[in-house]
């Protein structure tokens, strides 16, 4: 048996422990927190997050293997393990600002493990980090006069929001990273034992600590970069009335490129992609990688654009003004079967149209309360409507943000009737039936592809 514990309760910790502590009952795993609301609410029958197949495990094991506390120096003497899965965000402050990652957060939790440890102990890196920080991880832990030892091991998360659940259980890979000496060996070890539980051998990949933290920003870079580059060129087919669809669907037959994040959309959101992506920029540049800096952040600038070129479309669309025109968001979470509206870009196509005087109706099943947070600077403006046939009511135009599969069974005949007309659709994430809206009336502008409109040039 042994004494899990993960520091930080949040989209990671929560479902990764759930899942180790449901696959381990020999085990016992503690997440803890600062966030004292947070772990109520892991506590409570109101998940803190909203995840698919999450309830289930949790509810099932809670207070048996699975442990919720704010008590974080107690368990952290108690623990073998211990998990850090804190947040790393983009740093906002002095050198780096805007690119590197904010590793406050990090440091603090490595001193207060070193403050009450007793015990020898592994430490790992669940949190993404920039490549070598566990160098300056081990400094901290490793310069104490307890005689304690810790070993740093890397385990990058790879779980997407939405799919934590089968991403966790039947993951593409496990990564383990950690140093060759024959106790970081050991750790490695330790480590895949607990995946070896119901992980495949051959998908728990180990490698060096290096190596492994730098695969994490990687990983994250070349899928953000797969958006970009599909979104470029649907940009193209708008101008030329080729179909990003169809182009995505035409390369992605090629196994070498293959299918997979090649949907055109409004641009990515979620609070790792880009992020992840500055701090590899930033880390180009602190090496000295002008070009290669350049080359990543231009990912990024793409998906800044998207956003800007999808409001853009819209306006010319509707007569070079929305001002006073109610509009009609359909999602503001930055995917679908998710609560989180961390970097949508829904929030940004809020703020531009705002900008532009519209009246913004905003609709989504489960991501209003956060979205709420995100705008309470211009909350007066906007509306929070959970019922998609109430926001739609008397609006010039819907606009479809993110996938929900909710939004492609709503009866769009009834919509139609009740809006003001000529009525928009814009489908930011081409989930809807174009043909069948633009047969009901709508003016139709699905993304990456041609137009259906009942205007006669
Ligand atoms: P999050 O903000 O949801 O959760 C982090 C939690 O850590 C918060 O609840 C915060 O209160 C807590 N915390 C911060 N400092 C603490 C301290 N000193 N002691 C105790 N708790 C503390 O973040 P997240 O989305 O879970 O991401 C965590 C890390 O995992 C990030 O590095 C992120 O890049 C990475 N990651 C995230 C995802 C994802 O899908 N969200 C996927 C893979 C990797
Ligand atoms: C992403 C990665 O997929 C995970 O592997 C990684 O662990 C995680 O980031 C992380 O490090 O945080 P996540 O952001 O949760 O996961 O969700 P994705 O499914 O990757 O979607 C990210 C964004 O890209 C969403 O806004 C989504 O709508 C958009 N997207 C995705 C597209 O626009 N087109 C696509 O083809 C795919």
């Amino acid at each position: 048996m042994a004494n899990i514990l993960c520091i930080g309760a949040g989209y990671v910790g929560g479902p990764t422990m759930a899942v180790i502590a449901r696959h381990c009952p020999e085990h016992r795993v503690v997440v803890v927190d600062i966030n004292e609301e947070r772990i109520a609410a892991w506590q409570s029958d109101q998940l803190p997050i909203y995840e698919p197949g999450l309830e289930e495990i949790v509810f099932s094991i809670r207070d048996k293997n699975l442990f919720f506390s704010t008590e974080t120096n107690r368990h952290i003497a108690e623990a073998d393990i211990i998990f850090v899965s804190v947040n790393t965000p983009t740093k906002t402050f002095g050198q780096g600002a805007g690119k590197a990652a904010d590793l406050q957060y990090w440091e603090k939790t490595a001193r207060q493990i070193l403050e009450n440890s007793t015990s020898a102990k592994i430490v790992v890196e669940k949190s993404t980090l920039p490549v070598r920080t566990a160098e300056a991880m081990e400094y901290i832990l490793n310069s104490n006069d307890k005689g304690l030892f810790f070993d740093i091991v890397s385990n990058p998360e790879f779980l997407a929001e939405g799919t934590a659940i089968p991403d966790m259980e039947n993951p593409d890979r496990v990564l383990i990273g950690g140093r060759e000496t024959p106790s970081g060996q050991q750790a490695i070890r330790t480590i895949a034992d607990i995946y070896a539980h119901w992980v495949p051998s051959a998908n728990i990949v180990t490698m060096n600590l290096w190596s492994s933290e730098l695969s994490k920003l990687t990983a994250n870079a070349f899928l953000a970069q797969r958006i970009s580059s599909i979104n470029a060129i649907a940009n193209l087919c708008e101008k030329t009335e080729a179909d990003a669809t169809e182009v995505a669907h035409a390369i992605g037959k090629d196994k070498r490129i293959g299918p997979h994040f090649l949907r055109a959309s409004i641009g990515f959101g979620g609070s790792c992609f880009k992020k992840d992506i500055l701090n590899l920029v930033y880390l180009c540049e602190y090496y000295g990688l002008e070009q290669v800096a350049g080359y990543w952040e231009q990912v990024v600038k793409m998906n800044e654009y998207q956003k800007a070129s999808f409001v853009s479309r819209m306006i010319s669309a509707m007569f070079n003004s929305v001002a006073g025109k109610r509009i009609a968001l359909f999602g503001v979470a930055f995917k679908a079967d998710t609560s989180d509206t961390r970097e949508s870009p829904a929030l940004d196509v809020c703020r531009a149209l705002l900008e532009e005087q519209a009246i913004v109706v905003i609709s989504d099943p489960h991501a209003l309360e956060n979205a709420r947070l995100d705008l309470k600077d211009v909350a007066d403006k906007v509306i929070f409507e959970p019922d998609p046939y109430a926001a739609a009511k008397e609006a010039h135009a819907i606009a479809v943000l993110t996938e929900w599969s909710l939004f492609k069974e709503l009866d769009y005949k009834t919509i139609h009737d009740a809006m003001i007309k000529p009525a928009f659709l814009f489908d930011g994430r081409n989930i809807l039936d174009h043909k069948k809206l633009y047969e009901t009336g709508f003016n139709v502008y699905p993304l990456g592809k041609p137009a259906q409109t009942h205007f006669t040039r």
